[in-house]
């Protein structure tokens, strides 16, 4: 006697081969989704992260060096984060327009020796203030927010200056999409995009990131900016706002913890969308794997290519090195 009736429908019969599967597969994962991040600093000797296994602090002459050959594997785009001397760090972050300062000297540089690779600069002051937090603090802590502004749009415009493909503000001020815009085109720069930081939400994953900046913070946390991690009705109207005042890119970070996120800007949205898998999200893969628990090229490229089934077109990811051999 039969145990099952006869079924229609067997899922199974499109999962039997590689080759079947292939022709199913909903969702690739190519380099050309990849972002690479870089830590800048002075000098010529490499510092590893203790916190990011697999990722050192670089000097120039190295950072190009890399950026090179992953470049070569069809990475098309970095970004650069600077690890400022401590001595350079101020209250208000003046460095952070110093046009003769680490990252746009790297902008110039990189633009040189790479012309075809797209660079991204990150706009926020917390490299360069001495109490770590991404804006103008009044003497009681508060981040003031206007003030600010005019800081990101000097900053900006450094960065343009240099070269940069896009500026990124990451300092989630209202308005800084708007004002870094006009400024960039009363100057002229009008070919210069911005890949907005438009949900990015207070997340305790970004802690290795800090580390790599050697950035902490004075005091308080960065609630008063960046987003409750319980909300997404109010991404979506971050993320509204910023396409109103001129984002080319709008971002969402992290990544993993915040797959619905993406998936309704996805729905909402006609913009390019970017998801930030972040420092934290990398640590802890890294940690696992080097206990044995976990394979961490399997798990990255499962976790980037989950990113994008959630609607992500391009990922800024510090995994890059390590999924490329998959890809
Ligand atoms: C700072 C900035 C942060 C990250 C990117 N830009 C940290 C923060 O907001 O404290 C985090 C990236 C990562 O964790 O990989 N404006």
């Amino acid at each position: 006697m039969a145990i099952a009736a006869p079924l229609t429908h067997r899922l199974r019969r499109n999962r039997q081969t590689e080759a079947i599967r292939s022709l199913v597969q909903e969702t690739r994962l190519y380099p050309s989704d990849l972002i690479h991040p870089f830590f800048l600093l002075e000098g010529f000797e490499k510092e590893p992260i203790a916190s990011m296994p697999g990722v050192d602090r670089l000097p120039l002459p190295l950072l190009l060096r890399q950026a090179e050959h992953l470049h070569a594997q069809g990475i098309p785009a970095i970004a650069l984060f600077p690890a400022i001397d401590k001595a350079l760090k101020t209250e208000r972050g003046d460095e952070a327009w110093n046009s003769d300062g680490l990252i746009p000297q790297a902008i110039r540089s990189i633009k040189r020796e790479l012309p075809s690779l797209c660079i991204i600069a990150d706009v926020a002051l917390d490299p360069y203030t001495s109490h770590g937090h991404d804006g103008i603090a009044s003497p009681k802590g508060e981040i003031l927010n206007d003030e600010t502004l005019e800081c990101l749009c000097r900053m900006a415009l450094t960065l343009a200056e240099a070269g940069a493909d896009f500026v990124a503000p990451s300092d989630m001020m209202d308005g800084r999409v708007g004002s870094i815009r006009k400024a960039l085109d009363s100057a002229g720069f009008t070919k210069t995009g911005i890949l907005s930081y438009s949900v990015k939400y207070a997340s305790s994953l970004y802690a290795p990131f800090r580390d790599a900046l050697r950035s902490r913070l004075a005091f308080g946390d960065k609630k008063t900016y960046q987003m409750n991690p319980a909300n997404r009705r109010e991404a979506l109207l971050e993320a509204h706002l910023d396409e109103g005042e001129g984002a080319d890119i709008l971002m969402v970070k992290p990544a993993t913890l915040y797959l619905d996120v993406i998936a309704k800007l996805r729905e909402e949205s006609h913009k390019p969308i970017a998801a930030y898998h972040v420092s934290g999200e990398y640590a802890m893969v890294m940690a696992a794997h080097q206990k044995g628990y976990l394979n961490a090229e399997k798990v990255f490229h499962e976790t980037l290519l989950s990113i994008k089934r959630a609607g992500a077109d391009m990922i800024f990811t510090y995994a890059g090195p390590i999924v490329l051999p998959l890809l």
